[in-house]
């Protein structure tokens, strides 16, 4: 008989909760938003998250297991995201786990939420092809990862500043969309040409594999600045001879033109033949369809998973963790919650 885990992740703004057979497939998992919570502050309060997280976090498990037609008893283990994000939101998914574990007697896995991204693309495709390339794209996390086998991997570029998925929330909300901006400016981008506007490509090509995106953010304030109408009454206004959508597909070529460039970059100089796209910004269909574009010229396997699964869920976290099951990685209840991601 396969294993169950059921999975937890508490990392943001968002509470999961997944009950996964085997190493893949998928019995419920389950994604309560809290974005339009936190929308009248125009930004993810953190103590906010935390009490959201600890109202709906029951009922979610519960909901989770009626969906999978099962009870506790037939849990093998439980899995949850430790680190990183808010500390506050981690505690309250790790203090539910650990109780869980507990009372349940059963083995508690925890796990790191950014190295569960990739494992998105396991639900969907199937085991992963090793060595492959990691590009995960997060709300807080750009990284750039190399992997020889499962827990064997080396993160080797990251974001000096702000996350790719960061500046592009930021730069949504410069033009008064709510949070997440992420499928604002993906649409524009699907609409407009990327060519209208010439917006800065940061570290294209230089720094390594390394990324950095809060010059680009600046300069998105800067245009504005200078565009903006003043004849208007309201100010902050932008020029209305200006329209919005060019703007942001141009913007955001320059986001997709410095991760593809580093991506094939990093993949020629390790001699990678296999990339896996996760996070958030990778169900964007102008993302997608770039590296699409790009491996099949130079005959790379790519892997990303389908929307649901590239945005924050607890299937992802419950997926790795199957995998530490196997390996029999085991946390005890000693196991602690950390905001920055350490590996
Ligand atoms: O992975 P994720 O759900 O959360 C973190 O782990 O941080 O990523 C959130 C990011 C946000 O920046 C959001 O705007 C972006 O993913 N995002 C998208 C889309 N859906 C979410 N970006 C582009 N196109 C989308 N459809
Ligand atoms: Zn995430």
């Amino acid at each position: 008989m396969s294993i169950i885990g059921l999975g937890i992740d508490t990392t943001f703004d968002d509470t999961s909760v997944a009950i996964l057979r085997g190493k893949r497939e998928i019995l419920a998992n389950l994604t309560l938003s809290q974005f339009q919570d936190h929308e009248e502050f125009g930004g993810v309060v953190p103590e906010r998250a935390s009490r959201k997280h600890l109202e709906v976090i029951n009922i979610l498990i519960a909901d989770a297991l009626k969906k999978a037609q099962l009870n506790f008893s037939r849990i093998d283990y439980i899995a949850v995201s430790n680190h990183p994000g808010l500390l506050g939101s981690l505690l309250v998914g790790l203090t539910v786990a650990k109780s869980l574990a507990y009372t349940l007697q059963c083995p508690l896995i925890g796990v790191n939420h950014v190295e569960a991204h990739p494992y998105a693309n396991v639900l969907s495709h199937g085991e992963m092809r090793f060595p492959i390339l990691h590009l995960v794209v997060a709300g807080g996390h750009t990284l750039l990862i190399k992997a020889r086998g499962h827990f064997d991997y080396k993160i080797i570029g990251r974001s000096l500043d702000d996350a790719a998925g960061e500046c592009v929330d930021k730069v949504a909300k410069m033009f008064g969309h709510a949070m997440p901006g992420g499928p604002v400016v993906d649409s524009a981008a699907q609409e407009f040409s990327g060519d209208a506007f010439d917006f800065p490509r940061p570290l294209m090509h230089k720094n390594g594999h390394n990324f950095s995106f809060s010059g680009l953010k600046t300069a998105m304030l800067r245009f504005r600045e200078q565009n903006l109408d003043t004849s208007f009454s309201g100010v902050n206004e932008l020029n209305p001879l200006l329209e919005e959508g060019p703007i942001l597909a141009s913007f955001f070529q320059s986001v997709v033109d410095v991760l593809l460039h580093k991506t094939f970059k990093a993949a020629k100089t390790f001699g990678l033949k296999n990339i896996s796209v996760s996070g958030g910004l990778a169900a964007s269909r102008k993302l997608r369809s770039a590296f699409e574009e790009e491996s099949d010229r130079k005959g790379i396997n790519l892997f990303y998973p389908p929307p649901n699964l590239c945005t924050d869920n607890a299937a992802m976290v419950t997926c790795l963790a199957a995998h530490r099951y196997e390996a029999k990685q085991f946390d005890d209840l000693t196991l602690d919650a950390f905001p920055n991601l350490i590996c």
